[in-house]
């Protein structure tokens, strides 16, 4: 059977990636008629629960110089690793494994540019490298000044990351990580997201649909059943060709 195609999309928080990730889920479910399943990182699971509510400040402890500390960044940076390797085991792989479209909203990326504001990036790519390499991760370039105006139109409470110069470094480190990426054979597409969503969401699905339209695609859509029966969320045999492959980033 032909493997499901991994989709990541990132961004600065503010920069749309939760919106244009449920609009690509939604062109590939209802326009190429392909199964395909939505999820985020931090996940929903046990370690992903931890990790909200440390990022929104909740839990925490004074240190030995008297200052409230959330945690040392490297045990988060570990956190996020577990919960990705947890997401992986538990739901990404069996998917991918079942022919479905996976579309991931954050994943080792955000790792990569995020925790590196605390923590020595290499080691990094050595926590997250049990990862499966997706097969496209789409970057949603925003400044970070209109990525702040958007999350103030959104939210009432900043989030541990949530601050614009902070997330000035952090898209910096997005683009010194996806240089890297880029180097080592990874397919990572930068988007300019600081456009109306339409087109934002045209451009993804530029990119998107070459890799989902393979001659298996079309075969698979062929089969699909008629659009009022029931939906199984499982795809069908297709051609020989590698799916995700193993490779540490
Ligand atoms: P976000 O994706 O915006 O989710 P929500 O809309 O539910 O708040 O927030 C997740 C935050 O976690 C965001 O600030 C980025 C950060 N993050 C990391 O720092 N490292 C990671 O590996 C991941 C997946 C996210």
């Amino acid at each position: 059977m032909e493997k499901g195609k991994f989709i990541v999309i990132e961004g600065i928080d503010g920069s749309g990636v939760t919106t244009e990730a449920v609009k690509l889920k939604e062109h590939i479910a209802t326009k190429l008629n392909l199964p395909v399943h939505l999820t985020k990182e931090p996940t929903d699971g046990p370690v992903g629960g931890l990790i909200r509510t440390i990022l929104a400040k909740r839990v925490g402890a004074p240190c030995h110089n008297g200052k409230f500390e959330s945690i040392d960044p490297r045990c988060l940076a570990l956190l996020f690793a577990a919960d990705r390797l947890d997401h992986l085991e538990v739901d990404i792989r069996p998917k991918l494994e079942g022919g479905v479209v996976v579309i991931c909203d954050r994943y080792i990326l955000s790792s990569l540019a995020y925790q590196s504001l605390n923590v020595d990036r290499r080691w990094l790519e050595q926590i997250n490298a049990k990862g499966i390499t997706p097969d496209l991760t789409v970057y949603l370039q925003v400044p970070p000044l209109v990525a702040e105006r958007r999350r103030n139109q959104a939210r009432w409470h900043v989030e541990l990351y949530e601050e614009t110069p902070k997330l000035e470094r952090v898209s910096q480190n997005y683009l010194e990580a996806i240089a890297d990426l880029r180097k080592r054979g990874q397919r990572v597409e930068v988007v300019d997201g600081n456009r109306p969503m339409r087109e934002v969401h045209r451009d993804i699905m530029a990119l998107v649909k070459p890799l989902l339209t393979t001659k298996a695609g079309s075969a698979r859509k062929r089969r699909q059943p008629p659009v009022d029966a029931p939906r199984l969320d499982i795809a069908f045999a297709g051609e020989n060709e590698p799916g995700a492959k193993e490779v540490p980033v």
